[in-house]
């Protein structure tokens, strides 16, 4: 589904991705993690066109789509929430979905005209089913900006999986959670958005991760440094060592 290769990205003086290779097949999930500053958000900004590499290459399902605008990357059907939240906070709930899905780009002259004819009914059902389905349901009428920062979280799932993408990237989706919001967002991610779907889950909390992963891959300064299943990956000496910042200095 997803292969990047040798993909690099300078910000300034730092190498915020540096040569990375990762492969994410078909159907399943990649678990994302490594130390703050480790180029996960600069991966997802990347491959979703937000900014250019600096070189190497990304495929989509064989495709080369590296550099390409974000508008034509959500054409790929890649879709993502962000780890600082990116909700219109003055409109409603319902709303921040039923744009997410208007902003849907139409694909050719054909599915141009057939989403014309599409009853306008027919995609508000398609919201409040969402809506439902994200347990959104009873804040359809609240502003985004109003709502818990749980409740933000899954609104910004919905947003996503409202254009039903089929590599889905999600930035620390129980980021500032309790631990009773992350098991829901956990159960959540796993009835709703991997199912017949290619995911990319980038998150500290490895309650989280374990029970979505199949695999997991580490990231330390832009370099891919583990992977493998979850447990392999914690047993990893050098994730250790990336984690209490001594991995710069071991030989
Ligand atoms: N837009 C940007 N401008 C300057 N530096 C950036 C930018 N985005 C990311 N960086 C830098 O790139 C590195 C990786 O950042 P990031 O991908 O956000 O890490 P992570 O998500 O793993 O915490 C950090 O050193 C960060 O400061
Ligand atoms: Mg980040």
């Amino acid at each position: 589904m997803l292969k990047v290769e040798g993909l690099s990205r300078m910000f300034g003086g730092v190498e915020a991705l540096a040569g990375l290779d990762l492969q994410v097949h078909d159907g399943s999930v990649l678990g994302l993690i490594g130390p703050n500053g480790s180029g996960k958000t600069t991966l997802f900004n990347v491959l979703t066109g937000v900014y250019p590499a600096d070189s190497g290459h990304i495929y989509l399902r064989g495709k080369d789509v590296t550099n390409l605008k974000p508008q034509q990357i959500i054409r790929h059907g890649v879709a993502r929430t962000f780890q600082n939240l990116r909700l219109y906070s003055r409109l409603t709930v319902f709303d921040n979905v039923w744009v997410a899905q208007h902003s849907l780009p139409d694909v050719g002259l054909r599915e141009l005209i057939l989403a014309r004819r599409k009853p306008e009914r027919a995609r508000r059902e398609a919201v409040s089913t969402m809506l439902d389905v994200t347990g959104l349901a009873d804040h359809a009428d609240q502003l985004a900006g109003g709502l818990p920062l749980a409740l933000q979280r899954r609104l910004e799932l919905a947003r996503a999986l409202i254009r039903s993408p089929d590599l889905l990237l999600l930035d620390e989706p129980a980021g500032g959670m309790t631990p009773a919001e992350t098991a829901d967002m956990a159960d959540l991610i796993h009835h709703i958005a991997t199912p017949n779907r290619t995911c990319i889950v980038i998150e500290h909390k490895m309650e989280l991760l374990s029970s979505l992963c199949q695999r997991m891959c580490v990231l330390n300064f832009g370099r891919k440094i583990a992977e493998g299943n979850p447990q392999q990956v914690l047993d990893h000496p050098d994730v250790l060592e990336a984690y209490l910042g001594r991995s710069q200095s071991s030989a």
